[in-house]
């Protein structure tokens, strides 16, 4: 096989070799696959071209059709954790590499549900194209079973077509459309592009865009369904999407490839290639509702009010009274959820905020009763349970007399003070409950039995009780963490914000949050970390607080308190003066080398850290995301790990499960890619990560090295095969030429910890001892360290994404504690 000098053929090495060996996918070879196939073929879903795309992606190549301009294939196409793969159409455009560049997915067969490694497509012998997921469940099929079905073709336009003996066509996924149009696909009465959930999930979200005989409507897909685009142009118009045309819209274009897609936010936007092929650019946004931006259903998210672009939640008109708070403070888009919530078996306490010179997108002649008069038109909502709120339109000259419309679901509200629609004079009744807050009534009622679990909790391992009673009341929760010894303290924001002097010194930014220096009223310094994004989680957030803080160890960053208000959450740690250990053994900064003795006495800090966390903690507790901007260093260079605990918040925060996962790639153990549940041996592979980049001076991948040497794992295999371990040692380290044998030995230790094999991997506590000298490690071991007869093929995509990641920074996952 012969490599190229590029970073990436180096960081395959390792996977490539295992490719070749099992498997008939090359990674290094050009694409080459057929265009079409015969009946009786199977394909497994074994994901193994990389791709180079805003996230990280692998795909099982099925059929390639190479034409002039953009390129097709289709295949099963993976996210990262290898999980979640949906078998279609990607068109991209062809850079004679290795791997796809930037490829769209455009079709799909399984969008909301996604398959496994290890699915398959089979195209039977009785002509019916069907797909099975590991498991051999039936998750999609083409129902072509028994017609005269004689192959598979995927055509010039990038259209998946079952043809018969004539070349007729039988089913082709241009009848089917997800999405996504293609060039020469057309969307015919009946059909309706679906938009995805977001960016990065497929799945069916809110927003459909179907062809009517009234012509072409977006909608939300509610109960009912709520329009927001209308167009009545119909007749002898084509719903076909070619070349600088669809519909009424003429689309710019050139050669570059373009594909028609109905956004997730409810957009129908012409997306095109970059001449580079690695960007696709928006050219066209064809729907342009009356308001405007506005007037998309969820531009503010629920509840929200858009005003010139800006979203605010609803207020009575003379702030006196608040119905709504924002989901998300920081992010006001996100939309906003009413104080208390409307029961059905609570209608005498609803009453409507009234909300004057505001519109609604769903408003046209033709969906709203004409001639109810305003009392009418609020009684009718006020009396059906399922209604929301009701929109009235003040008619001409007898003021009872209007138009109303009833909704059963809220999405955007169009503020009109400044006229962005021409419909005048209409006003939003959104009802709401009187009932206010409860909360403080509740809460002094249960707080002499608060009082009385706290000496309960006091005594014993207080945290199941917690969890127990936090959902009782979470008011309740928050007075007793206050009160209880060794708890983290509570702080109001205001505090915090004081503190961090108007969070003005930026310590650090990371996936979780920025963090910020502060200074308690006694003098101590304090790192805050302004978590975002947690806004929603509030129970679980106590709870993990609670677990964190009582968690003392010398080598574990210490929490000494938090605030939950509102949306802000932020939690407060103790100051470490020495900052992060990734800033010291990298280098790049003026910071001095750390000498040999340094380095060991931080190795073992961490073990001892990390052992506490898995073995002699109430509760055990995996990290997920050991890293060396996860060590934060004292004044003395003791290390201490930072952010453990944090990871089980993400868990619990489903939201979030899509954009971010937990964990960075370089550090990843082989079996996050296809065991299900995670060991605590995750963190022992990323300390053997961390044990070798301290030791060597380098990071674990680091594209500023030539081809070969940019992977150190590999680097590492390689000096050990040869018995040249000395080689890699950084020399930078003062005293490491007299402690060599020392150094060579902990990479031994490294070596333990990196087995692919999780059942070879030692315990933290092992690894302790190790470390002290009171075991040695294990000898006879794998070198390969992705390679065993446990890891199957899709741990080299593991590996290889690791490389992807450490490239191009694509996941926010940077994780940083406080520093
Ligand atoms: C992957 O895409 C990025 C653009 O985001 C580009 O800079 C990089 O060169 C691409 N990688 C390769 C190997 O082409
Ligand atoms: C693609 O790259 C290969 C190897 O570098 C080269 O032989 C081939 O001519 C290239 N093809 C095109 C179309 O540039
Ligand atoms: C498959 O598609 C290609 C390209 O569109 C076309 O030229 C060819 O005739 C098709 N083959 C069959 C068997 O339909
Ligand atoms: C079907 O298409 C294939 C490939 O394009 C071609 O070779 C064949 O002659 C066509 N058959 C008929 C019956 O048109
Ligand atoms: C097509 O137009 C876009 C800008 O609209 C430009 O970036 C691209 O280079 C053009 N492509 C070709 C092949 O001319
Ligand atoms: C309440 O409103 C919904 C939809 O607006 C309607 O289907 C239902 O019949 C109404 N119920 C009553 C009791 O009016
Ligand atoms: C206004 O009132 C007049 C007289 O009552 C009536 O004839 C006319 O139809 C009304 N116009 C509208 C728009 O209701
Ligand atoms: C809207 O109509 C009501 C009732 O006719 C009237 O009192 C009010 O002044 C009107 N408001 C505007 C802004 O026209
Ligand atoms: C995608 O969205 C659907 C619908 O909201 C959800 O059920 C599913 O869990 C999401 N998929 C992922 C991978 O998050």
């Amino acid at each position: 096989m012969a490599l190229k000098h590029t970073p990436y053929h180096a960081a395959m090495l390792l996977s490539s070799l295992l490719i070749i060996s099992s498997s008939q996918f090359l990674c290094v070879k050009a694409l080459d696959y057929n265009s079409a196939a015969s009946l009786s073929t199977s394909w497994l879903n074994h994901p193994s071209q990389m791709v180079n795309s805003t996230e990280l992606a692998f795909v099982t190549p099925i059929l390639l059709r190479k034409t002039n301009g953009p390129w097709f294939m289709c295949g099963f196409y993976c996210k990262m954790d290898g999980r979640s793969c949906l078998f279609g159409v990607l068109i991209f455009q062809n850079l004679n590499t290795t791997y796809l560049q930037f490829p769209q997915l455009v079709w799909s067969a399984n969008r909301n549900t996604p398959v496994q490694t290890h699915a398959a497509l089979h195209l039977r012998q009785d002509g019916e194209l069907v797909l099975k997921n590991f498991d051999h469940t039936v998750v999609w099929s083409s129902n072509t079973g028994g017609k005269p079905v004689s192959g598979l073709n995927l055509t010039e336009t990038g259209n998946l077509v079952l043809f018969g003996k004539n070349n007729e066509t039988i089913w082709q996924s241009f009848d089917h459309p997800t999405d996504s149009l293609l060039w020469g696909q057309k969307l015919v009465p009946g059909q309706k592009l679906r938009a995805s959930v977001s960016e990065s999930n497929m799945s069916e979200g809110l927003f459909s865009l179907s062809v009517t005989p009234d012509g072409l409507l977006a909608y939300m897909e509610s109960n009912p369904p709520q329009r927001y685009y209308t167009s009545r142009f119909h007749e002898g118009r084509s719903f076909a999407f070619n070349k600088g045309r669809f519909y009424r819209w003429d689309i710019p274009y050139n050669s570059s490839a373009q594909i028609l897609k109905f956004a997730p936010e409810g957009h129908l936007k012409v997306h095109q290639l970059d001449s580079d092929g690695m960007h696709w650019k928006v050219v066209a946004d064809l729907l342009r509702p009356e308001a405007g931006d506005c007037g998309y259903p969820m531009v503010c998210g629920r509840y929200g009010v858009c005003k010139q672009g800006q979203c605010d939640c609803p207020h009575a008109a003379n702030y006196r009274s608040n119905f709504f708070r924002q989901m998300d403070s920081r992010h006001p888009n996100l939309g906003c959820s009413p104080l208390a919530p409307i029961s059905c078996d609570r209608a005498k306490d609803q009453s409507f905020l009234e909300l004057k010179s505001t519109y609604y997108f769903a408003f046209d002649s033709s969906s709203y009763n004409h001639g109810t008069g305003l009392g009418e038109c609020k009684n009718s909502c006020l009396n059906n349970c399922s209604c929301k709120a009701a929109l009235f339109l003040y008619g001409g000259n007898a003021t009872s007399q209007g138009g109303c419309l009833l909704l059963n679901e809220v999405f955007s509200i169009i503020n009109n003070e400044n006229h962005a629609v021409s419909v005048h004079n209409t006003t939003l009744f959104v009802k709401v409950s009187n009932v206010k807050n409860s909360r403080q009534s509740k809460a002094t009622l249960l707080l002499t039995l608060g009082a009385f679990s706290a000496s309960l909790c006091v005594v014993g391992c207080c945290l199941f009780l917690f969890r127990k009673r936090l959902k009782e009341s979470k008011e309740i929760e928050m007075d007793l963490l206050d009160h209880l010894p060794g708890m983290p303290t509570r702080y109001s924001y205001e505090m915090l914000k004081k503190m961090t002097e108007n969070f003005s010194r930026k310590l650090g930014q990371g996936g979780f949050g920025s963090v910020y220096e502060g200074i308690l009223d006694n003098g101590t310094k304090i790192a805050v970390k302004y978590l975002d994004g947690f806004g929603q989680v509030k129970d679980s957030f106590l709870v993990e607080v609670n677990t964190i803080g009582s968690i003392h160890h010398i080598n574990l960053v210490k929490l000494v308190g938090y605030c939950s208000e509102k949306s802000h959450r932020l939690l407060v740690y103790e100051y470490m003066a020495n900052g992060s250990l990734d800033t010291w053994i990298f280098g790049g900064t003026e910071k001095s080398p750390l000498p040999w003795h340094t380095r060991r006495k931080i190795i073992l800090d961490i073990a001892k850290g990390l052992a506490y966390l898995h073995e002699e903690c109430c509760q055990k507790i995996i990290h997920f995301d050991v890293k060396p901007q996860n060590v934060l260093l004292d004044q003395n260079f003791n290390a201490k790990v930072s952010d453990f605990g944090l990871s089980k918040l993400l868990e619990k925060d489903q939201s979030r499960v899509v954009t971010r996962m937990r964990g960075t790639p370089g550090y990843l153990a082989p079996e996050w890619l296809h065991s299900a549940g995670m060991t605590e041996k995750v963190d022992v592979y990323s300390f053997g990560v961390v044990i070798m980049e301290i030791i060597c001076g380098r990071r674990n991948v680091d594209w500023s090295m030539t081809g070969e040497n940019s992977h150190l794992l590999d680097v590492f295999k390689r000096k050990a095969l040869e018995e040249t371990l000395q080689d890699i040692v950084d020399k930078k380290s003062e005293d490491v030429l007299i402690h060599m044998e020392e150094a060579i030995d902990m990479m031994k230790i490294a070596a333990w910890c990196l087995q692919s094999d999780i059942n070879r991997r030692p315990s933290m506590s092992l690894v302790v001892k190790a470390l002290e000298g009171l075991v040695t490690a294990e000898t006879n071991l794998n070198y390969d360290f992705t390679n065993s007869s446990v890891v199957n093929m899709v741990t080299t995509a593991a590996e290889e994404k690791e490389a992807v990641d450490d490239a191009t920074p694509l996941l926010p996952s940077v994780l940083s504690g406080p520093r």
